[in-house]
């Protein structure tokens, strides 16, 4: 464990080994990346030897710097490869109708949406008050964005069955004032695909930008597609689409820090770039946020794009896409949940309908039997339920998961709903952010097991505290639950 007293800072510099053993023995405590077990945050394809190679390509560039393309050809190099490869996926350059495709890569998907959002307002300095419209489907970064740059967030409902955005609506919230319109391909929470082609459609109509969040999906649903999926279009093949992302770091199976963010042609991408020379340091130009770049990242998503090849990718999304249908299977199995949205892309999201049953306890009751879940509250008229993001290193575990889930359903219906005290439950429902003080916080975090140190297994108690909230206390208490968290190792 970290010594307490010198924090990460020695007196005395460590020998190596020790150094590593530290690190091993405080990522004992982790969820696991690999074992197709964790249904979130990791991307598993699986595949024997790819860590090895990722590893071994990232220390080759670890030290080069992103900073100046001319200083290291390598990594400009490497970048425009990986751009080449996700322009040509998603329907784009020579010979298609988006020959002129041009790209960035950024270290994840909240970097690339959020340039996307200051392309698209920066190419509008005539608007005051530059506007995005976004379904509330759409990813939080965009929000994220409106946030940072000083945009308004106009959002656009999701029908509660399809979960999808209704093109009527989308077309009745673009204003004079709207620069960019946004699309999930798919969206995370649900896995569904947004009707691309229509909303790409009413923001031309209109004259705006539209960017489809491919951050997700977009490495999966072509080869989906190529195995005879019924993928709607979402691409550059339709005519609208501005903009894509796509996360190397999900589906490419890349280690994390990478994303490309993907422009038609060379004009809508410029005022994404950022240049100042009006200083006596050198003169700077930065296509993404970051100015000085590791080449880790970029080396390692090159090195595993070229050894899995379209033929690995292929047969990984083979393998995904069945063991997408076996977990489906495995929820419609049991009395009491439902699948939210039947899978159309490697989201699996069920809910329950038996109030005896609650998704919060049974989250926590597959934890305990080692499957690692994502528990999503209720908003706005959708349900809780529960996400699994599916990956191909799952496809093994599939035949198990099925009896562990109906074993913990069992469990959490024994169990009962968590029954919040009624004054804390009030509490929640009418406290407003601004009336939150230390002392409150630290008692509701005290009474939830919530303070230095890690989260409790069980967190059914805090998610229903959570949902008990309106949004803006939910951000609140967030915030403050991870600011107790987040205090120095003196
Ligand atoms: C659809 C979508 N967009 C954007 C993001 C944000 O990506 P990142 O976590 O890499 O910043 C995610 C992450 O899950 C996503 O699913």
């Amino acid at each position: 464990m970290i010594d307490e007293t010198t924090g990460a800072l020695p007196v005395e510099g460590m020998p190596a080994a020790r150094v590593l053993d530290e690190i091993r023995a405080l990522r004992a405590a982790d969820r696991p990346t690999h074992g197709g077990r964790l249904f979130a945050y990791v991307y598993d394809p699986g595949v024997a030897g790819l860590d090895e190679l990722a590893q071994a390509a990232y220390a080759e560039s670890a030290h080069v710097n992103g900073l100046d393309p001319t200083a290291f050809p390598s990594l400009l190099a490497m970048e425009n490869a990986l751009v080449g490869a996700a322009a040509r996926l998603l329907g784009g350059g020579p010979g298609t109708s988006a020959p002129d495709v041009v790209g960035s890569v950024t270290s994840g998907g909240t970097e690339s949406l959020i340039l996307a959002v200051k392309a698209a307002r920066d190419a509008r300095p005539d608007l005051t008050e530059p506007r995005i419209v976004v379904p509330v489907s759409g990813h939080a970064a965009f929000a994220k964005a409106a946030h940072y740059l000083r945009v308004a967030l106009d959002p656009v409902p999701v029908d509660p069955v399809t979960l999808r955005p209704v093109v009527a609506d989308v077309a009745a919230a673009i204003r004079p004032e709207t620069m960019l319109v946004v699309a999930s391909a798919p969206s995370y929470a649900h896995g569904v695909i947004d009707p691309v082609a229509e909303i790409a459609a009413v923001a031309a109509a209109a004259g705006v930008r539209c960017h489809v969040d491919a951050c997700f999906g977009g490495w999966t649903l072509p080869w989906l597609r190529r195995l005879g999926a019924p993928v709607p279009p979402f691409d550059f093949a339709v005519p609208g689409v501005t903009s894509i992302s796509v996360d190397l770091h999900k589906y490419a199976y890349a280690p994390k820090g990478v994303s490309v963010l993907l422009h038609r042609d060379p004009g809508l991408r410029a005022p994404q770039f950022f240049a100042y020379a009006d200083w006596p340091g050198y003169t700077m130009v930065n296509p993404v946020i970051a100015s000085t770049r590791s080449g880790g990242p970029i080396a390692a998503a090159y090195a595993t794009l070229r050894h899995l090849g379209e033929d690995g990718y292929l047969r990984l999304a083979a393998v995904t896409r069945d063991a997408v249908a076996g977990l489906a299977d495995a929820v419609r199995a049991v009395d009491g949940l439902r699948l939210l949205a039947e899978p159309e892309s490697t989201v699996v999201c069920f809910t329950a309908d038996d109030p005896g049953l609650d998704l919060f306890v049974l989250v926590d009751e597959l934890t305990a039997r080692g499957w690692h879940t994502q528990p999503q509250l209720a908003y706005a008229g959708l349900p809780a339920s529960v996400h699994l993001t599916v990956t191909a290193a799952v496809a093994p575990r599939v035949a198990e998961f099925g009896p562990a889930l109906a074993e913990a359903a069992a469990a959490a219906r024994a169990a009962g709903p968590v029954v919040l005290p009624p004054e804390l439950l009030a509490l929640a429902g009418s406290l407003t952010p601004e009336a939150l003080t230390p002392d409150l916080i630290g008692g509701l975090a005290a009474g939830l097991g919530l303070g230095a140190g890690p989260a409790p297994d069980r967190m059914a108690a805090v998610n229903t505290l959570l949902q008990a909230a309106p949004v803006r206390l939910r951000e609140r208490l967030l915030v403050e639950f991870v600011g107790l968290l987040q205090r120095p190792t003196w």
